[in-house]
């Protein structure tokens, strides 16, 4: 039985599908990472606009989990969660944060970091609204990353607030949720190549707001 099993360290891809020159990137970042995800979705990777979100409180211990990109634009780039959790209280002390987006059927990462800022509650509001009613009760019923001695709890407040919002046109945007913008300050695109020469092509933002590119070795 032993035998038949493969170690953890026995599992590896010798990556080849593809090769990245500085000559093939776009000069602004936002829009080479704007190809790369729609390059993503045509492949039908599952969850494209998944990404690990890390953030770092302010003892400079690390925390990273997976948040849904939201909103593309050439500001940054936009997640929505709980303005009381665990994140949203790291990204109070500490607005620096970083993000990965992992696309294996491309053999692609992308490793963005930059400074977070929350975005207006109008647009909050707008994007809140988009979502299914479910959804938008479910907000309202998770103190998110609150210890809860039970799962009723969360039965209990999705009952509580579905009747308190029962025959509402609309459901208000509850004050503790909403979204936060990743301002971008550095971006690195790295493509898988054999024998682990990948390819990792990095911006770093100027001061006079231009973007210069640099290689990284693998
Ligand atoms: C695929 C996937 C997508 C997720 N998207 C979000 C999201 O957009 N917003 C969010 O608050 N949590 C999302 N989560 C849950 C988070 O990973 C995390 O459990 C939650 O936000 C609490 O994190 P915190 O306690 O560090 O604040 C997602 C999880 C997965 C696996």
């Amino acid at each position: 039985m032993e035998h038949s099993k493969k170690s953890i360290a026995d599992f590896r891809e010798n990556y080849q599908l593809g090769m990245l020159e500085l000559e093939d990137l776009k000069p602004n970042p936002i829009q080479q990472f704007e190809y790369w995800l729609n390059q993503a979705i045509q492949a039908q990777t599952k969850e494209p606009n998944a990404m690990t979100l890390a953030t770092v409180d302010n003892s400079g211990r690390p925390s990273a989990r997976i948040v849904l990109l939201k909103g593309l634009s050439p500001k940054g780039f936009v997640f929505y969660t709980n303005y009381e959790s665990r994140k949203g209280k790291e990204l109070a002390q500490n607005p620096y944060a970083a993000l990965v987006f992992n696309w294996l059927d491309l053999e692609r990462q992308v490793r963005i970091e930059g400074k977070v800022e929350k975005i207006s509650p109008e647009e909050s509001t707008q994007y809140y609204h988009s979502r299914p009613k479910g959804s938008q009760i479910g907000a309202w019923s998770s103190p998110q990353s609150q210890v809860i001695s039970d799962r009723s709890i969360l039965e209990e407040n999705k009952e509580k607030y579905t009747n308190q919002f029962e025959g509402k046109a609309t459901i208000p945007l509850p004050p503790f949720w909403g979204g936060y913008r990743l301002v971008p300050d550095k971006i690195e695109f790295w493509q898988g190549r054999s024998s682990r020469l990948h390819d990792r092509l990095l911006y770093t933002k100027k001061e006079s707001k231009d973007w210069k590119i640099q290689r990284l070795a693998p």
